[in-house]
């Protein structure tokens, strides 16, 4: 324990991983060095489990070498040590460790560092608020669960990376230091020193460089790359986060979904699952009107129904008063949810109110039907038979305008406890198609593009951009696993003209296009080949990969939900003389 460094160097030199040994190692001598996980003094014996990223592995100290036990006696939680023993069978087999069939006993130890009691133990689950853990990272890293999602997080990035190369695809870089391109969300902006009063922007994604490269004849991109994007966060969303970007040249749709399939495929191989290929494919019309959702959770079977043919011939009048201002009919049947009582019903009720909808009728059959809504038996049946229900089910009801019933409707289904519980292992993808090209934005009052403004169009729409260019669908795909979205992309418009006549539809002047895109159009112009690709969210992907429910137990450092850094205390305030030389002045 007194040795100088220099000569510890020569002495202590690893020769195992803690959770590595085995009993095929019994008899070795090895080396170890870890953290002191635990330690238990029992008078004559001192028992510490040793961590390292691999794993735990016991070590037992004896008093018949005494100074030794009393070093030992000395250790605290998390001080990390070497350790210079020999592999051996344990008595007490601990089945619930990889390592519990051994133990190593200790016949020299050197003590590397000490450590502050730590403000939480390194222990799976955690015991500490998020706060207190992004605070302490380091100490939060630590715990086993997130060694072993960092691990996987690496070995994913690895597979991605041989995968796509094996398929012909570089791996080039774009900058971080660049012009802003529209994802939808506000933009990182960095002051420039020289150009006073200038800006460059941090990418929200390598959009338009990665098209660039396909004019540049790459022909097939991809680039697991960090994009930033000041937006609102949510369990699944960071200000930086990172994406497996790719772009194709001289393709169509079908050709890349074979590739990203079959890359899904491989990187599922790392949990132990087998994919079934293709994934199937929903337009966006369909998913909407069957699960309220552009991105649907098809772990769960309940599909919504339209009603508003059979609504139309009830003798209700509220529903006539509905259908009279334009509004639709829209159902789910809840199987064996006929036992619901009057709270729980309206607990429903007040779901469906959050999501827009002015109301919720229910219908059970339970020795005949019972209703919020009156009706003859005969007009029940025939909801039922639309419906597909049975004795003993729950049918729920909206009228309304169309996306407020599917979007309050599919919620409901969404989060149906009974369909979501211990399907966790169950992975279904799809392809969602043929989206709107854009959206009409409330906030900014037009048109926006609902991917962004470089997809183009479906070719039999084309005809409907100027006179009803809300009515247009685009040739855009989500690729969608479990009800969260792992990517998106789409074909894109290679052609100049067609371009500006996008920008000028979304509303832009051609001052504003010529200043914001103006290098891309004219970089179109010099021959662009027909090309598409895709972006993937690595972090969603391995939050799914690793069982998780937040991308933030994925992301070695990530930021909070308000988007701060609390480990390195960011963001922070800068001197007056870094904005002096900025030309910045706060208000
Ligand atoms: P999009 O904006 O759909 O497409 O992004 C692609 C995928 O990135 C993930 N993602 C995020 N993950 C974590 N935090 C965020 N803030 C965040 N935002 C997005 C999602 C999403 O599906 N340039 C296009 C792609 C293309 O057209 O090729 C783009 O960025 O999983």
């Amino acid at each position: 324990m007194e040795k100088t460094m220099a000569a510890d160097r020569s002495n202590w030199k690893r020769t195992h991983y803690c959770g590595e040994l085995r009993p095929a190692h019994s008899g070795q001598d090895v080396v170890l060095m870890g953290w002191v996980h635990k330690n238990r003094d029992m008078g004559n014996l001192v028992f510490v489990d040793l961590r390292d990223r691999e794993g735990l592995v016991q070590i037992v100290f004896r008093s018949d070498k005494a100074a030794l036990i009393e070093e030992a006696k000395r250790l605290r939680t998390e001080f990390v040590v070497g350790v210079r023993g020999t592999v051996r069978p344990r008595e007490a087999k601990n089945k619930d460790l990889a390592t519990g069939e051994v133990e190593v006993e200790a016949k020299e130890l050197k003590l590397f560092a000490a450590s502050k009691i730590p403000p939480f133990a390194v222990a799976d689950p955690p015991q500490a608020s998020e706060e207190l853990r992004f605070k302490h990272r380091y100490l939060d890293l630590r715990r086993p669960a997130m060694q072993r999602n960092i691990r996987l997080r690496h070995e994913a990035a690895l597979r991605v990376r041989n995968f796509l190369s094996g398929k012909g695809f570089y791996e080039i870089e774009t900058p971080f230091m660049t012009k802003s391109t529209p994802e939808g969300a506000r933009d990182y902006l960095i002051p420039s020193r020289v150009y006073k009063g200038r800006f460059y922007a941090l990418p929200q994604s390598p959009q338009i460089l990665k098209q660039t490269l396909m004019i540049s004849g790459f022909d097939r991109y991809f680039q697991i790359v960090r994009c930033f994007r000041d937006e609102d966060l949510r369990a699944d969303r960071q200000p930086e986060f990172t994406q497996i970007d790719i772009e194709m040249s001289f393709i169509d749709r079908e050709d890349l979904f074979v590739v990203i399939e079959e890359l899904m495929a491989s990187v599922f191989e790392l949990i132990g699952e087998k994919l079934t290929l293709p994934f199937p494919k929903l337009s966006y019309k369909e998913t909407m009107e069957k699960y309220g959702s552009d991105k649907p959770d098809l772990r769960i079977h309940l599909e919504m129904k339209d009603l508003t043919a059979i609504g139309k011939d009830l003798s209700a009048d509220l529903l006539k008063n509905i259908f009279a201002a334009g509004g639709e009919l829209k159902g789910l049947l809840l199987p064996g949810a006929g036992s619901l009582s009057r709270g729980q019903l309206d607990k429903l009720g007040e779901k469906a109110k959050s999501f827009g909808a002015k109301g919720l009728i229910w219908i059970k059959k339970q020795d005949g039907f019972k209703s919020s809504l009156r009706l003859a038996e005969s007009e029940f049946e025939s909801i039922w038979a639309a419906l597909g229900g049975g004795e003993g089910d729950l049918g729920l009801l909206i009228a309304d305008k169309k996306e407020t019933g599917l979007k309050a409707l599919g919620e409901i289904r969404r989060t149906w406890p009974q369909e979501k519980a211990g399907n966790k292992r169950d992975f279904k993808f799809a392809w969602v198609t043929d989206f709107p090209l854009m959206e009409w934005s409330d906030e900014e009052g037009r048109l926006v593009s609902m991917h962004h403004p470089f997809t183009s169009p479906l070719d039999e729409d084309m005809g409907l951009l100027e006179k009803e260019p809300a009515r247009v669908r685009a040739k855009a795909y989500d690729l969608v696993l479990n009800g969260i979205e792992v990517g998106g992309g789409s074909i894109r418009i290679h052609d100049t003209e067609l371009q500006r006549k996008i920008f000028s539809v979304l509303g832009l002047t051609p001052k504003e296009t010529e200043e914001k895109f103006g290098f891309f159009l004219e970089a179109l112009t010099y021959g662009a080949p027909p090309h598409g690709g895709i972006a993937l969210g690595f972090d969603r992907l391995v939050m799914i990969l690793a069982g998780e429910e937040s991308i933030r137990e994925v992301i070695p450092f990530p930021k909070t939900t308000s988007a701060l850094c609390l480990l390195t205390n960011s963001p922070s305030e800068v001197s007056d003389r870094q904005l002096a030389e900025l030309g910045l002045k706060l208000k």
